[in-house]
């Protein structure tokens, strides 16, 4: 084990073992061996170089352009001037202004506001669907059952919350009975999230669930018929410079707490976006 995955496993508390096994998977899953893997690669070395770009000066506009497939923009487009003033906030003042947001009815059912947590010039950006109940009162996304899952997938591919990574959700106010968020609710949210991705500039984003999916990347079908596509979202300057970042689509933990037949292919997922993640940083000339 490198000494960074024995990091990461002491820092959950878990041996890899322990983690896989966590995830339900056997233990002779062994990351590098994997088809997925290989497959990844094979598919990350067709990506555009455009990848391991990350000017300082580049913000994140148009929800996206896919590599396989071209969605559609969601409904109920936030206005403009709105979209545009959200564009220019810092983190301090994207804070403030998603803690007094009320363009959607979430803010009247919420205790807090739920921004996002991690390292905020993360590489890697988990985007989930909205607090819950947990999320609400602590004001951290997934610190919930569905987090502590969430924790030990990052920590069987060597990640850690807040540790070049940042968890955002696509609402940040929690929708009553976790229900999924509406689309004009993701929508009217989604300049916050896309500002998050200007200032954070992930080299790779993980859409977790067919709400943060549809947050992204518009309707674009199942999840299922997301999953081992990589999307790119398009990332553009204020000198017009166009970044490109793939994003990739996986379930939601708390799917996989229910559907634990599942876990392995989110396990796939995951080994994918490592790949992607190594291909990007490879291209950037940086260590993986
Ligand atoms: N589920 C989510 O999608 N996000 C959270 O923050 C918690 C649970």
């Amino acid at each position: 084990m490198s000494e960074r995955s024995k990091r990461s496993a002491a820092g959950a508390g878990l041996t890899r073992w322990q983690l896989l096994h966590e995830m339900g998977l056997p233990s002779q899953w062994r990351l590098r061996e994997q088809p997925a893997v290989r497959r990844a690669r094979e598919e990350a070395l067709a990506m555009p170089a455009a990848i391991a770009h990350r000017s300082e000066e580049t913000v994140a506009r148009a929800p996206v352009a896919m590599v396989h497939e071209r969605p559609s923009v969601p409904a109920a487009a936030p206005a403009a001037d709105r979209e545009q003033q959200i564009a220019s906030l810092d983190w301090d003042q994207l804070r403030q202004s998603v803690a007094d947001c009320r363009a959607c009815g979430l803010c009247q059912a919420r205790r807090q506001a739920v921004l996002g947590v991690g390292d905020v010039r993360a590489d890697w950006l988990f985007i989930g669907e909205g607090p819950g109940a947990e999320e609400d009162a602590r004001g951290e996304p997934f610190v919930g059952p569905a987090g502590k899952l969430l924790d030990a997938m990052l920590a069987a591919i060597d990640l850690r919350r807040g540790e070049d990574v940042y968890i955002a959700n696509a609402v940040k106010c929690r929708p009553p009975g976790n229900r999924t968020p509406e689309t004009a609710e993701m929508a009217l949210c989604a300049p916050y999230l896309r500002r998050q991705i200007a200032l954070i500039q992930p080299r790779l984003i993980v859409l977790l669930g067919r709400a943060a999916a549809h947050a992204v990347l518009g309707d674009v079908g199942s999840l299922a018929s997301q999953r081992g596509k990589t999307f790119a979202f398009e990332a553009v300057g204020s000198s017009n410079a166009a970044a490109t970042i793939p994003v990739v689509v996986s379930y939601h933990p708390a799917y996989l707490l229910r559907t634990l037949q599942d876990k392995s292919k989110a396990w796939e997922d995951l080994c994918r976006a490592r790949a992607l993640m190594r291909v990007a940083k490879a291209a950037a000339s940086l260590p993986a």
